[in-house]
């Protein structure tokens, strides 16, 4: 990765991790006021009647959606860059073998499903570039990564319009400086192949799930 675009992936880490350490205290009162149940229930959908032995959550957040999908894996490794957002999951969440990391990407461990809800729209095309890139350098190959978020193929203007609400509010209430959803199929793309498709909310959500290959 070039000098200059590592010293925006950083900058672009700080910026929400401030931001979610800011916002950790209301982020649920924000999802509730912003209609987000249908987010908490597409992370469920996602993950019930998966099984794995260990499941690796980037960014669960407050644990939104976690608490009954978890408890079909043996180990679950939660890796969030906000400590106050963990403090919240780890007040919600109960399992018999659960560990809170601190940390990013570069903490992902081999083996296991490693799942990523909501994470991606937060970043510049070039900050899921250097994302993407990280994660499967991490991963093993024929690894599994499952990816939810809000679908960027989806164009209808009720969802764009939805879409900017949010971002707006987003941005007011955590100072992250979200603008736009990326395409990050297309940069995932470059290093997994997509083994399932499932979309959620009328396709406003997308859900895939990759194997590393690259
Ligand atoms: C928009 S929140 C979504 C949280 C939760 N998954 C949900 O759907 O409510 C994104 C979360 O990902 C975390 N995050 C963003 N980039 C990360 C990274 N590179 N490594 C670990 N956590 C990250 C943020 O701190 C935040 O808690």
């Amino acid at each position: 990765m070039a000098k200059i675009e590592l010293m925006d992936f950083i900058g672009m880490k700080r910026s929400i991790e401030s931001g979610m350490n800011r916002s950790a205290g209301f982020y649920s009162l924000f999802a509730r006021l912003l209609g987000m149940g249908f987010i908490e229930r597409s992370i469920h959908q996602c993950l019930v009647g998966r099984k794995a032995q260990k499941l690796e959550v980037l960014g669960p957040g407050d644990g939104l959606g976690l608490s009954d999908a978890i408890q079909n894996f043996e180990e679950v490794r939660l890796i969030d860059l906000s400590q106050k957002m963990l403090e919240k999951a780890r007040e919600k969440l109960e399992h018999s073998d659960i560990e809170y990391v601190l940390g990013d990407e570069g903490d992902l461990s081999l083996g296991g499903l490693v799942f990523v809800p909501f994470v991606l729209n937060m970043y510049s095309e070039e900050g899921q570039s250097a994302l993407l890139k990280r994660i499967s350098g991490l991963m093993d190959q024929g690894q599994k990564l499952l990816i939810l978020d809000f679908n960027p193929e989806q164009k209808s203007s009720p969802f764009q319009a939805y879409l900017w609400i949010l971002y707006k509010g987003f941005r007011l209430i955590t100072g992250i400086p979200v603008g736009k959803l990326n395409n990050y199929h297309l940069q995932a793309m470059r290093y997994f192949e997509v083994l399932e498709e499932r979309n959620f909310a009328k396709a406003c959500l997308s859900a895939r799930l990759y194997r590393k290959v690259n």
